[in-house]
């Protein structure tokens, strides 16, 4: 009996990590097509695959998804060379298509160093634009964020109905991620689930 539950274990565990990775560095010198989020849904787009970032950097992507759609956005971690204005390397985020767009809720400006704001952000309407740069000396390890394509109203039976209003699809639920933004994607505890793995096994 103990194999099967170890196994059932090993599922949920595999589980928290079926998110599709992304990285910046794979967007630099030039246009290159966004990220579509109506088909991702949601993804973890990270600086780098390395340890730490390159010098010389300047790579940008955009993210959208349906024009009904809105996007969540938070970071895992941020580490980037800080200095007065972050005029060295940085991070903007922009709440468009395009860098010409206004900057992103909750990032004005340029960012840099290594505070990581806990909140989820949305964006105002169906994209976010990243640009990264760094100049030739001194790097960090980059940044690791969660964007969710996510909408409000009513929700399609194939979506859940997060506790803050917000529908995402429901085979995002339990993903370790935080799909809804606030949490409530997951409501059966591990260790709820694993009884019922065990009972059932039983
Ligand atoms: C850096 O990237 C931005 C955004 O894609 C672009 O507008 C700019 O021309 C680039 N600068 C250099 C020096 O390549």
């Amino acid at each position: 009996m103990q194999i099967p539950v170890l196994m059932f274990l090993a599922l949920l565990v595999g589980q928290s990590s079926a998110i599709i990775n992304y990285y910046l560095e794979s967007y630099c010198n030039g246009y290159s097509w966004p990220i579509d989020m109506s088909i991702l849904d949601t993804v973890r787009l990270r600086l780098t695959s390395s340890l730490r970032y390159n010098n010389n950097m300047n790579c940008s992507v955009s993210l959208t998804t349906s024009s009904s759609k809105q996007l969540m956005y938070y970071f895992r971690s941020f580490d980037v060379e800080n200095s007065d204005s972050c005029q060295y390397d940085f991070l903007e985020m922009h709440d468009g298509t395009s860098l010409r767009a206004p900057y992103a809720n909750g990032f004005y400006g340029k960012q840099c160093g290594s505070y990581v704001d806990p909140f989820v952000y949305t964006t105002s309407n169906s994209a976010l634009t990243l640009w990264f740069k760094s100049d030739n000396s001194n790097t960090g390890k980059g940044f690791d964020m969660i964007i969710t394509s996510y909408h409000t109203g009513i929700c399609d039976p194939d979506e859940y109905s997060c506790s803050n209003g917000r529908c995402v699809e429901n085979y995002l639920t339990c993903n370790g991620y935080n799909p809804c933004g606030d949490h409530s994607d997951c409501a059966l505890t591990v260790g709820g689930i694993a009884g019922i793995a065990v009972g059932s096994v039983c």
